[in-house]
């Protein structure tokens, strides 16, 4: 089939999940989203209220300690986060990034082990896949594992990694065959306290200032053997499959910012007066946020089908998912930039949080595969 369209309908816990999170996203995460970002640090504060109200890892399964929320629930949380301060929606969204890998594929012990913390708010979890030489074409990583009795040993080097530093879990895609290609890559559950793990300087990024992005470093970092997520040589597999998970959360982070844009656009131009009148009153300017109103609803809807199309194990699930990454994260763009335009000159100044918006609206065009990918992942799905 080609129509995943008719997936879902949003429930009374859905409205009720946005409503409680939209409450704490006012009152404990918005007031520190300007100073998160001029002075790149984690919002601890935002770490606390959602870990307090169990927003920060919703999607683990009761039988971890988690709540066990369904996929269109943690887009929710991510979207209602993202509004108000995109960084900080990074810990529910990488919380489901980095721990996918153990959901999907992660031995019964193993699970245990790793989402318990993360359920219970002690612990948090990155996702290492990327590398400087391997960052789209991800297959062509040279981070190595090797087994030598009863451990494996990591060597190499990750790029990117979100939320570095701060989780104490990281799952890391490694070549053990170097024969096999993408079939000779493996995932590993590695612990920050691991001997021979370290993790590098913040890069200074244009957005998402909050949120650290470091490199891993792996000099022969021993691990037991048991820590191995699913088989040698299914790491890869693994990495991608969680991908057609977490990219309708990274459209859902794109939406929410644009909703937050488009929030604070219209509160402006009713009060801005040009002219003797609100710029409101100005019909190029209504025209502005009606697009704006319509490529954010339609991609909120996009990202929720994506969402539930890997909740029910669609067929289509994988194009599903790029489809919405690439159509929320361009939608963010063009609704962020709309948002500076309708504020004029106070628009391109930090007195306004449209600015930030829009240069956090950029990584979303980028991570998770860039849209060329997203774009390369859905022609391959029409052609194959
Ligand atoms: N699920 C399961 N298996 C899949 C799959 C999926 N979605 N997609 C492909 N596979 C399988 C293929 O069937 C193939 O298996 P066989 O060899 O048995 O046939 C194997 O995986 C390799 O697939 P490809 O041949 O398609 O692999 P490729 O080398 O051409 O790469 C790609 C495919 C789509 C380009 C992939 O490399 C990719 O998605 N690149 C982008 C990387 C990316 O998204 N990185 C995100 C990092 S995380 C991040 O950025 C964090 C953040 O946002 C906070
Ligand atoms: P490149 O692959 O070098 O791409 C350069 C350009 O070429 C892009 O425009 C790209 O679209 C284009 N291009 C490449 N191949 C093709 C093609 N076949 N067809 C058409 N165009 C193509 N990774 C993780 O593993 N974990 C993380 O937590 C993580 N977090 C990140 C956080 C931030 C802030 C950033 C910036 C990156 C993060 N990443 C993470 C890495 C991210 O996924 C990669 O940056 C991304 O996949 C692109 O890889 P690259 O940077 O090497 O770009």
């Amino acid at each position: 089939g080609n129509n995943a369209a008719g997936l879902y309908a949003l429930t009374e816990e859905h409205e009720a999940i946005r409503e409680a999170v939209r409450d704490i996203a006012e009152r404990e995460i918005a007031p520190y989203a300007a100073e998160v970002d001029a002075d790149s640090r984690f919002p601890v504060e935002a770490q606390k209220a959602l870990t307090a109200a169990g927003f920060h890892a919703t999607h683990i399964p009761e039988a971890y300690g988690g709540e066990g929320a369904d996929a269109i629930a943690t887009c929710i949380v991510i979207e209602e986060v993202a509004r108000v301060d995109a960084s900080a929606s990074l810990i529910p969204a990488v919380n489901k990034l980095g721990s996918m890998p153990v959901i999907l594929a992660g031995s019964e012990d193993l699970k245990q082990r790793v989402l318990r913390p993360i359920a219970a708010g002690e612990a948090m979890i990155s996702y290492g896949l990327s590398e400087r030489e391997a960052g789209s074409d991800a297959a062509a990583m040279r981070t190595r594992a090797r087994l030598d009795g009863d451990s494996w040993v990591l060597n190499g080097t990750k790029a990117w990694i979100t939320n570095s530093g701060i989780s104490e879990w990281y799952t890391v895609m490694a070549v053990t065959d170097p024969e096999k290609g993408a079939n000779g890559i493996s995932a590993f559950a590695v612990h920050r306290d691991d001997p021979g793990f370290a993790v590098g300087p913040k890069e200074r990024k244009m957005g998402i200032k909050g949120s650290p992005t470091c490199e891993l470093y792996f000099t022969d970092c021993t691990i037991p053997a048991d820590r191995i997520v699913g088989e040698p040589g299914t790491g890869f597999k693994t990495a991608l499959r969680t991908l057609d998970f977490t990219r309708p959360t990274i459209g859902a982070q794109a939406v929410g910012i644009a909703q937050g844009a488009l929030d604070a656009a219209v509160a402006y131009v009713r009060e801005r007066k040009q002219f003797g009148k609100a710029v409101a009153e100005f019909q190029g300017v209504q025209f502005m946020l009606a697009d704006m109103e319509m490529r954010i609803e339609a991609a909120r809807h996009l990202v929720y089908v994506a969402a539930a199309a890997g909740e029910q194990g669609h067929p289509d699930v994988t194009r599903v998912s790029a489809s919405a990454k690439a159509f929320a994260s361009d939608v963010a763009m063009q609704v962020t930039t709309d948002a500076v335009q309708l504020f004029g000159g106070a628009g391109y100044t930090q007195d306004f949080p449209v600015e930030r918006m829009m240069r956090d609206a950029k990584i979303t065009q980028i991570y998770e595969g860039t849209n060329q990918i997203q774009r390369m992942v859905i022609a391959r799905s029409l052609l194959r």
